[in-house]
């Protein structure tokens, strides 16, 4: 039989399979399924208040219209985060980062902080961030991710003790580890289209760990752990748990 080893089930936006996601709804439900680290998007409003949302507009996911950036806080939490559920769910407010902590603060969970800085550059967004979580005593509960890897310098150099993971797209980057280890990154966050035998190697060399997006099916959850990745980012965590969970 196979040796099996650890690997962290990350909620992508919370449990977004089932539930509205990035919303404190899809955070409860991730956690109530055991999952161990929950990965949430931030960005600020136009009175600088840090808010919990994936796109940059909010009408995708919303009954609103309009840019994140655009909106004070008190008009962007009356927009319904759940509107894409046809009443299946009743109504979701678009969570402060604030609130999202005063919880995080009660529940063993580990929190992915996606800053959102790759299309639009929210001003202080990192210095904004650690602020907050210094502010709930969290410092050691989370890691910060991002596409836009200054936006990870700059969080390391704010917080040089909160781990960071550089998200890439499909195509990855050649020498992931080089690169990661050059500029004090501990993990490569990769979709998991990036990943093949000569790139998971040339992370190890480097003693860079994996955070895998996203991770819907199993043959790819096998796939992903036999090249020993830390995490697997899911809009199922309950599913990727009891498959995991039934190695033991
Ligand atoms: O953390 C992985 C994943 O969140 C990156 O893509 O677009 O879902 O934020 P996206
Ligand atoms: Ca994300």
């Amino acid at each position: 039989m196979k040796e099996r080893k650890e690997m962290k089930v990350v909620a992508h936006r919370g449990y977004s399979g089932c539930y509205p996601e990035n919303t404190m709804l899809s955070f409860q439900n991730a956690v109530k399924q055991h999952c161990d680290e929950i990965e949430l998007d931030v960005q600020l409003t136009k009175d600088g208040k840090v808010v919990v949302i994936h796109d940059e507009k909010v009408d995708r996911t919303t009954d609103g219209t309009g840019n994140v950036r655009d909106f004070l806080f008190k008009d962007l939490e009356k927009l319904n985060a759940s509107n894409v559920w046809n009443g299946k769910h009743p109504f979701q407010h678009i969570p402060s980062f604030e609130e999202y902590c005063e919880w995080a603060a009660t529940v063993p969970v580990v929190t992915n902080i996606e800053l959102k800085t790759g299309i639009v550059y929210y001003e202080d967004i990192e210095q904004k961030t650690v602020d907050i979580l210094e502010k709930y005593g969290l410092m050691k509960k989370v890691m910060f991710s991002s596409f836009n890897h200054c936006s990870l310098i700059t969080a390391k150099r704010i917080a040089p003790s909160i781990p960071v993971g550089a998200l890439i797209g499909d195509t990855g980057i050649v020498n992931a580890g080089f690169y990661c280890e050059k500029y004090g990154f501990e993990y490569y966050h990769p979709s998991y289209k990036a990943l093949n035998d000569v790139a998971v190697a040339e992370l190890k060399v480097h003693g860079i760990e994996l955070n895998v997006w996203t991770v819907n099916g199993m043959a790819e959850l096998e796939m992903l752990h036999d090249w020993g990745v830390r995490g697997v980012i899911s809009n199922y965590p309950s599913v990727c748990r009891h498959y995991i969970d039934g190695w033991k």
